[in-house]
């Protein structure tokens, strides 16, 4: 079974980022053929800055190493070292109704805004069918929000069948669902365009301030709390043990505790839980050849796979 996933590199990594989708993607490294890209062409439709986007990639590589990506046990690498999917892309955009693209949330939701949309925020589920049917991947693991492109790729990937001949298996959506959408410090989704994250390599004065600052009903001390709609809850319950997360739930239901000390054990167990994260961080940080080096492996293990299903493509479609 192959699975694939990718993330943009367009900003800090957050928890939400985490418990939605890369934790998985370490857990999945050990299940099956895993293919992860570093997304750095998706990103061009905001970050529209050489410097910046270069850096972000860096950043983004060192977070999802130091997180336990394993360059090993997976197929680790950047979108744009695979140039063929670019070319794949322009293929199954001929084959891609514009009614399917104007559907989709992500689009509509900018053009609402009234931010002005490039083409290429119009066609970037196509370049997302490209990155996972290049490799004709099985599974498609991501957050509840990608769940739309993925299902826009099952559309492109049966009308390019039904025009060109059986090409492409269709991939699945795999949806986290005990953490499909973690909650930011102001109860929203935690999302960067939010303001309201928790970094996963932040640093703890600031993640401090941040916990102290999540927004929780107006009890008073002694008053019993309900586990059940607390966002000070809910994050605890991703990063407590089992047994710390039981004596958190009796203590909001007698009333022995006030959002004051829940917040002080959430975090002091958000800080014991992402320091292995960080000093591993700090190591790989000293080597960035050492990650230049990952990627360029990680694409030409990728190219293996691709330049076989794109001979094939090129020939169905009658460029070769
Ligand atoms: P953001 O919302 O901060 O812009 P992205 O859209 O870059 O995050 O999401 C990257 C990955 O992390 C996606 O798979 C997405 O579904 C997941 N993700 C982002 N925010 C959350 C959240 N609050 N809860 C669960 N998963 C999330
Ligand atoms: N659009 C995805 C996101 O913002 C990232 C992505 C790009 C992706 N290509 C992909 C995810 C292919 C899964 C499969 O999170």
């Amino acid at each position: 079974m192959r699975i694939l996933s990718g993330i943009q590199p367009s900003g800090t990594l957050h928890i939400g980022n985490y418990f939605g989708a890369m934790k998985r993607h370490v857990e999945q490294q050990a299940k099956g053929d895993a293919f992860y890209f570093i997304a750095d062409l998706h990103a061009l439709t905001t970050v529209q800055n050489a410097e910046a986007l270069r850096s972000n990639v860096l950043n983004q590589s060192l977070d999802y190493l130091a997180v336990g990506f394993d360059p090993k046990k997976c197929t680790f690498y950047r979108q744009s070292d695979l140039t063929e999917v670019t070319e794949l892309a322009w293929y199954l955009s001929c084959v891609t109704p514009m009614g399917l693209l104007e559907r989709c949330h992500s689009y509509k939701d900018k053009v609402a805004k009234k931010l002005i949309a490039s083409h290429g925020l119009f066609a970037y589920p196509v370049l997302m069918a490209a990155d996972i049917l290049i490799v004709r991947a099985d599974v498609v693991p991501v957050g509840k929000d990608q769940k739309q492109h993925v299902e826009v790729t099952r559309d492109i990937a049966l009308k390019f069948n039904n025009t060109f001949g059986e090409t492409f298996p269709i991939p699945e959506v795999d949806i986290a669902k005990e953490v499909a959408v973690v909650p930011g410090i102001d109860g929203q989704k935690m999302s960067k365009s939010y303001d309201n994250t928790i970094g996963i390599f932040e640093d703890e004065g600031s993640i401090k301030k941040k916990v102290m600052s999540i927004k929780t009903d107006s009890k008073n001390l002694g008053e019993s709390l309900d586990p059940k709609n607390c966002n000070v809850f809910d994050l605890y319950k991703l990063v407590a043990s089992a047994a710390d997360l039981k004596r958190m739930e009796a203590d909001y239901r007698s009333g022995a505790i006030g959002y004051g000390d829940a917040k002080k054990r959430l975090l002091e167990a958000l800080l014991s839980y992402f320091k292995p994260f960080k000093e591993q961080r700090a190591k790989l940080a000293k080597d960035p050849a050492y990650i230049e080096k990952v990627l360029k492996e990680g694409a030409s293990k990728a190219r293996a796979t691709a330049s076989k299903v794109m001979e094939d493509v090129r020939k169905k479609v009658g460029v070769k």
